[in-house]
């Protein structure tokens, strides 16, 4: 069962998440542009790979300016020319995100050092461009501003592919 299908707060995705052994939250500022971009493709890799009853991905933002709303269209866009379809309304990060057994991926550095200061000690903080093998980027920019969501979609795709390959490392999965 693909748990996207059903409200995140549900009663029934709640008890799923529980239960899933890996999870993993991409955190950008807005939770339009960059992490919800990114939680669509990990979340199809993940698919790919047949890891979906394994490993649980969501996505927030540090910010509130946009809690409820769809992902921006530039998003929605690329996604659907890469054949991924995103539901998701934006959220902001909340206490119970910054679990131990949760991979914190952000998106850039400044989102790095809000996660720090809201996490405070957390052993799977990591930027999702340290995983990444075809950039020498480490910041993902923000589309939000730049209008480049091509370009944004390589760099998370480059990402996410280094950070499932990682994970499955470490978790023997
Ligand atoms: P995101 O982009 O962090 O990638 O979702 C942004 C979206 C909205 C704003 C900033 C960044 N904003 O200031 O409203």
């Amino acid at each position: 069962m693909n748990a996207k299908y059903v409200p995140r707060s549900s009663f029934l995705v709640q008890r799923l998440k529980r239960v899933m052994r890996v999870k993993v939250l991409f955190v950008c500022l807005g939770n339009i542009c960059r992490s919800p971009m990114a939680e669509g493709v990990f979340q199809k890799m993940v698919d790919d790979a047949g890891l979906s009853e394994q490993i649980w991905v969501d996505s927030a933002g540090t910010g509130s300016w946009h809690v409820g709303e769809a992902a921006h269209r530039g998003t929605q866009k690329v996604l659907r020319e890469h054949g991924i379809t995103y539901n998701g309304r934006a959220r902001q990060i909340r206490p119970a995100d910054v679990a131990d057994d949760t991979y914190l991926i952000a998106l850039d550095a400044s989102n790095l050092e809000d996660l720090q200061r809201y996490a405070g000690q957390h052993t799977k903080l990591f930027r999702l461009l340290d995983f990444a093998t075809e950039t020498s980027e480490r910041d993902v920019p923000d589309p939000y501003y730049t209008g480049n969501f091509a370009y944004v979609y390589q760099l998370v795709e480059d990402g996410c592919r280094g950070l499932l390959a990682a994970i499955r490392q470490r978790e023997g999965i």
